[in-house]
């Protein structure tokens, strides 16, 4: 028998009850605001904006259950309600033992980092994280990546471009010695890779060889639901498991965790620590009061917590997920039907523009990515951000990191925007595409000591 759907198409698993007008600027304002903001996305005014992929940190919209929920937070200074159904959704979903509130994801590694690591330590991880790894400097220890090389190759295929690479954590144990290594640090769909997922198979592997050495693995969740949605879809053996149950099955093979719950989780706001240490626990308990509040709301409202409870559960749904990254996919094949490079496979939370392929006239000290990003505000409204020398900042002797990918990075923000913003976006990005041999590099005129892309200023070379 002919059928003439060839396809059939999946859509969002949820409607819209309130929307939030956008406004809508001309070429000549962006010019001039783009500018005022020293061609530093993070400095214009999101009124200027049009649609905003500067971030998928806590730009999602919560649901209707979530915003209800808000209304029962229970704003108790000590032992809120709330704070214990927020541990019981961390237990029974992510299956750590202890729980530690913090205001963000920063709030739980500035908490880690200070209990785990002494001066002189080293700690390997799959790819830096800008605050991550802050943390970990400014607490005495230095980090070393020993992710795979593939990650590095805004080209390679490879399905787990987040994985560890063991022989470079073995090389690592071999330098230093285990007692110089407080732990390793592994985060779940590595931001900084372009959202690429590490496979079940290296996660398993990698705990056996901790658990030869008696090493901690602390594990970063920020976007744990998107790792393992692609564990799903790619791993053999994971095809007809839920989200549900292999975020479980990740979070069973690490000995602790950092979370934003303002990705995955589905909230504007929050974070926390969680061990399955006594120990690691109780020193936590004493330091959270110190940084962020008291142990039972950590620099939260009652209200938040009571939001993320619920957003965890919804993050595992399948089908939530499937739309999530299926949006993301959407506009990645968009791009790529323009020609425009882009890192491959496309990844969980947005899609990062290869601003290297892109502008090959420019050399990393003009900052190709930074400029790309401005000439995409200026296009259409459409904000971006880059991840590339900027983002990588300063060594402690104070030279430039060179990281081999220099992206701009469209990170879409959860059930927010529609397939016809996508399309939008990718038009923009394809007209400047188009004029790309005019664009010119960036100097750089302003450079904050920490976590410099956020505040730097730059000036048209
Ligand atoms: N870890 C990862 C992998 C992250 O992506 C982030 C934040 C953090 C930790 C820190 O969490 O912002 O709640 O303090 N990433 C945001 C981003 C800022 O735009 O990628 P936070």
């Amino acid at each position: 028998m002919k059928t003439i759907v060839k396809k059939r198409s999946w859509a969002e698993p949820y409607k819209m009850k309130m929307v939030e007008l956008l406004k809508m600027t001309t070429k000549q304002q962006r010019i001039r605001v783009m500018k005022e903001a020293g061609y530093n996305t993070f400095l214009l005014r999101s009124e200027d904006v049009y649609i905003d992929l500067l971030t998928d940190s806590g730009t999602n919209s919560m649901s209707d259950r979530q915003w209800g929920a808000f209304m029962q937070g229970d704003e108790a200074y000590a032992g809120s309600k709330s704070y214990y159904h927020f541990e019981e959704a961390v237990q029974k979903y992510y299956g750590y033992k202890y729980l530690i509130p913090t205001h963000q994801g920063r709030g739980a590694e500035n908490i880690l980092s200070k209990i785990l690591i002494k001066k002189g330590d080293v700690v390997p991880g799959n790819m830096y994280f800008t605050t991550t790894r802050l943390h970990q400097e400014l607490a005495g220890g230095k980090f070393v990546d020993i992710i795979i090389d593939e990650a590095h190759d805004a080209n390679s295929e490879h399905p787990f471009k987040g994985n560890v690479d063991l022989n470079k954590l073995d090389a690592v144990v071999k330098k230093y010695g285990v007692e110089k290594i407080p732990y390793i640090s592994i985060a779940t769909n590595v931001n900084m890779a372009g959202g690429q997922p590490m496979s079940m198979q290296n996660i398993k592997e990698l705990r056996a060889y901790t658990k030869k050495h008696g090493l901690r693995i602390i594990h970063d969740m920020t976007r744990v639901a998107e790792n393992a949605y692609f564990i799903q879809q790619r791993e053999k053996g994971y095809e007809k498991k839920d989200i549900k149950t292999i975020v479980k099955e990740i979070c069973a093979n690490t000995d602790g965790a950092t979370m934003s719950a303002k990705k995955d989780a589905l909230v504007n706001i929050g974070g926390f620590m969680a061990t399955n240490e006594w120990d690691v626990f109780e020193e936590a308990r004493n330091l959270v009061v110190v940084y962020e509040g008291l142990h039972t709301y950590g620099g939260l409202a009652g209200r938040d917590m009571e939001a993320i409870a619920i957003g965890i559960a919804e993050s595992l749904d399948d089908n939530h997920q499937h739309a999530r990254v299926g949006q993301v996919e959407y506009l990645g094949h968009k791009m790529m039907e323009f020609g425009i490079p882009i890192v491959k496979p496309i990844g969980g939370h947005g899609i990062f523009v290869d601003a290297k392929a892109f502008l090959p006239h420019l050399n990393q000290d003009q900052f190709p990515a930074q400029a790309l990003a401005a000439e995409i505000y200026i296009d259409s409204g459409v904000r971006t951000m880059e991840r590339g020398i900027v983002s990588a900042g300063r060594k402690s002797n104070g030279e430039n990191y060179y990281p081999k990918l220099e992206l701009v990075r469209f990170t879409i923000p959860r059930r927010v925007y529609t397939q016809a913003h996508m399309d939008v976006i990718a038009e923009s990005a394809a007209t400047v595409f188009d004029r790309r041999k005019s664009i010119k590099g960036l100097k750089m005129v302003y450079e904050p000591k920490y976590l410099r892309f956020f505040q730097a200023r730059f000036e048209k070379l």
